[in-house]
């Protein structure tokens, strides 16, 4: 059977995709100081919900209220919010839609501002960019106890989840976040059975989905955003993703999403800061669908369904990257923050090219960019694509900090 655009998917759980768009994870920015979804959240995925994607992925949900990414993220642990989290899970469910929830731990990566001791499996400082707002502290290694509780926390959040009426989780394993920190032989230097080989390296995510799956129950899909590469000299590597696949093949996972990089290299946006970890070719130059070609190995390895997510702008190379069999769904990330309705239009056959306003804007802008315009949408606006670069750094800086500083009186708070 030739698989289209609009082919649905049934994952190996039973639960099915409506078709094969889906709109990957963005941090929305959008909860209140505790960490509970509002109702700008539920504005934002009751728009999307009508988008017509086989799935709507959430921003990154946290398990832990101190490792978040950024101030305004939604926060699930045992501190409340279950009532919220029933509310945006109705609305981005409202038409019949598939709705997962990203959980992650920051790790070591997130700014000091945010968590001045981060945990990470080993002490490996982070090396990107400091200064003008950015700082990292040096990490402090996981405790035997604090990994388990690790894992813990991510299993009372799916388990919260689930009973809030989302249809499935993806666990965020990608872009350099603890389970990403893991899985990677450059920041797990541990000498306990948590690092050394792939397989020590990777069981934290084992236990994590064991438990996970635990909680759930066999129905309930469970995805991973995995690396196809650190592009980073040491870090993850392609070949560690495909063996890591194979492992993958013998667990009860539903969808692996691709994606590649971290905040050190960042790739996933296809940018490159360092041309390390993996020999250069001509796939890794493109400026669209820049993991397409890593997808094809992996998905030759995989039993288990893959997205690939990053650059997919044009209709006819989506088409093709289907049929030729190269994956199974398409994500689609920053065109979601310009078109709420891009899934639609590409379905119908209205458009070839989902629009691409990151090529034309300073690399530096398009984060603050695609993050005002999901702050648009969250008060029933549609996206703006006349804003410039500049003004939506201007505007963001200021909501970020406005944001920090209510995060920073709550946790006063809740210390006293
Ligand atoms: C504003 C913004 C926020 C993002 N937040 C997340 C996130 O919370 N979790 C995640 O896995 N990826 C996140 N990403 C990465 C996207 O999911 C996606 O991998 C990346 O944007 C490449 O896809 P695209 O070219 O279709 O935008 C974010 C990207 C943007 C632009």
């Amino acid at each position: 059977m030739s698989v289209s655009l609009s082919t649905p998917l049934q994952l190996p759980c039973g639960a099915t995709l409506n078709n094969r768009i889906a709109k990957a994870a963005m941090s929305e920015g959008l909860a209140d100081a505790a960490g509970h979804s509002t109702s700008r959240l539920e504005t934002l995925y009751a728009q999307w919900a009508r988008s017509g994607a086989g799935l709507l992925i959430s921003g990154n949900f946290q398990v832990d209220s101190l490792h978040i990414e950024r101030a305004a993220n939604v926060v699930i642990t045992d501190e409340g919010g279950d009532y919220q989290l029933k509310r945006l899970a109705a609305a981005g469910t409202s038409n019949g839609t598939q709705f997962w929830v990203q959980l992650s731990h920051t790790g070591r990566q997130v700014d000091a501002s945010i968590n001045p001791r981060p945990l990470a499996p080993s002490v490996v400082e982070i090396e990107a960019f400091r200064g003008v707002g950015a700082n990292f502290s040096t990490p402090v290694a996981m405790t035997e106890h604090q990994i388990i509780t690790a894992i813990n926390q991510f299993s009372y959040a799916a388990d919260s989840v689930q009973r809030a009426g989302f249809t499935g989780i993806e666990l965020q394993a990608a872009h350099g976040y603890l389970i990403s920190q893991f899985l990677s032989p450059r920041t797990n230097q541990r000498m306990d059975n948590w690092g050394g080989s792939l397989e020590n390296r990777a069981k934290f995510l084992f236990e994590i989905i064991k438990a996970v799956r635990a909680k759930v129950g066999p129905k309930f899909p469970i995805g991973i955003k995995l690396n196809a590469s650190d592009f980073i000299k040491g870090g993850f590597s392609h070949a560690g993703c495909i063996q890591l696949v194979k492992m993958l093949n013998d667990t009860s996972v539903d969808l692996i999403e691709l994606s590649g990089g971290s905040l050190e290299q960042p790739k996933v946006v296809g940018v490159s800061i360092r041309d390390e970890g993996e020999p250069i070719n001509l796939s890794q130059l493109k400026r669209e669908a820049y993991f397409v070609d890593f997808a094809r190995a992996i998905r030759e390895t995989s039993k288990i369904p893959i997205m690939v997510t990053g650059g997919f702008r044009n209709v006819g190379e989506m088409t093709d990257a289907l049929s030729r069999g190269d994956l199974d769904v398409i994500g689609l990330a920053r065109p979601f923050a310009a078109d709420p309705e891009i899934p639609l239009r590409i379905l119908s056959g209205e458009i070839s090219r989902v629009p691409s306003p990151e090529t034309t804007m300073d690399v530096r802008h398009t984060h603050p960019w695609n993050g005002i315009q999901i702050e648009r949408m969250s008060t029933g606006l549609l996206p703006d694509l006349r804003i410039a670069g500049e003004t939506a750094v201007t505007s963001f800086l200021q909501s970020e900090a406005e944001k920090l500083e209510a995060l920073a009186a709550h946790r006063l708070v809740a210390r006293a």
